[in-house]
């Protein structure tokens, strides 16, 4: 979305824009946007909220803020590589809680129980999840919170697709909801579609965890820049407006995928997403990486194979939150002809 679509969206926020101050703003974000951001959750005030730039910046400050060498993490996989590969680079030891496609990527509480050591600090969940679109039930949501407060554990759900499930009736209540020991993720660059903004942040009723992650951010950025923060606010007071709008498209281009997939069964396998921009299907018959290469040589598509996550099991990363997806489709349909 282009700026100027974005001033539109209220009378006066392009002179309010002008007159806006390029002074330092507030480390941990504006009051005003944080007032903002703590709408989108039921229990926050602005106070248990931490703006930064992007959602990035939150996961490596929170990593650093929380672990150390010997410690140790549990992380939902496959996933977003900074939520595993951060905690590495300073010497915590990683597991993974492995999302299994014949289970339609939902997680095996067994599987998590047996995870936990006497080291473990945290989890790391990813819900809606990139790259399967998987989404949590809400039972198994609330049985995680209740294993994490049970355990002593810190709950770190990246929540940066939220607000785009495909029936609302499935949206999860944010984790920092549920359990003031649980850390919400959010973002204005997936479900609201401004990523250009760089603002993301941390929302969480530990005000302990928010005071040592405000201590690092004076050696990453200090203070978020001062026009994405005017803007972010902006876009935040009509955020159902614009996850409304990216919504409709992805649910267009699901349904493109759906019958593609139905037409194309023989070649791939198609666990169909419950939200978010992205899937993880499976070539049934080849080698991903070179069918992915040979792809964007030869028709200008570009599908993301499975090995970028490390992940063994053939299959591709597809994101279908583009108007140009028929376009897209049509290409990969005639290569699969060739
Ligand atoms: C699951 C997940 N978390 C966090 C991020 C980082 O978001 P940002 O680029 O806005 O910092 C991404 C970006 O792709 C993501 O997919």
């Amino acid at each position: 979305m282009p700026v100027g679509d974005l001033l539109a969206l209220e009378p006066g926020a392009e002179e309010a824009m002008r007159r806006h101050w390029l002074g330092y703003t507030e480390s941990p974000g504006s009051p005003s946007l944080r007032k903002e951001i703590s709408r989108v959750y039921n229990s926050i005030s602005p106070d248990d909220v931490i703006a930064f730039s992007g959602a990035e910046e939150g996961i490596y400050l929170f990593i650093h803020a929380i672990l150390k060498a010997g410690d140790h993490l549990i992380v939902h996989w496959p996933c977003y590589q900074s939520l595993f590969e951060v905690a590495r680079s300073i010497g915590v030891e990683v597991s993974f809680w492995e999302a299994r496609e014949e289970n339609n990527w939902a997680l095996d509480f067994n599987e998590l129980r047996h995870l936990l050591k006497p080291e473990t600090r945290a989890i790391i969940v990813n819900t809606p999840h990139n790259p399967t679109g998987y989404l949590f039930s809400r039972s198994d949501f609330e049985r995680l919170n209740r294993f994490s407060q049970e355990n002593g554990l810190l709950l770190f759900c990246d929540e940066v697709y939220r607000e785009l499930e495909y029936d609302s009736a499935d949206r999860l209540p944010a984790a920092c909801d549920v359990n003031w020991i649980s850390v919400s993720l959010g973002v204005m660059s997936k479900s609201y579609g401004l990523a250009g903004l760089r603002i993301g942040w941390i929302a969480t009723h530990q005000a302990e965890v928010l005071r040592r992650i405000a201590a690092l951010k004076d050696y990453t950025t200090i203070c978020n820049s001062a026009p994405s923060e005017f803007l972010a606010e902006l876009a935040l007071r009509h955020r159902e407006q614009l996850a409304a709008r990216n919504l409709q498209i992805i649910q267009g281009n699901l349904v493109r995928l759906d019958d593609f997939f139905a037409r194309h069964a023989d070649r791939f396998e198609w666990v169909r997403p419950k939200a978010g921009p992205i899937a993880f299907p499976r070539l049934l018959l080849g080698d991903i990486d070179t069918f992915c290469d040979k792809l964007v040589q030869e028709s200008g598509v570009l599908l993301l194979p499975g090995s970028m996550y490390d992940h063994p099991g053939n299959h591709f990363r597809v994101g279908f939150a583009r108007r140009n997806m028929p376009d897209a489709l049509d290409r990969l349909e005639k290569f699969l002809k060739s």
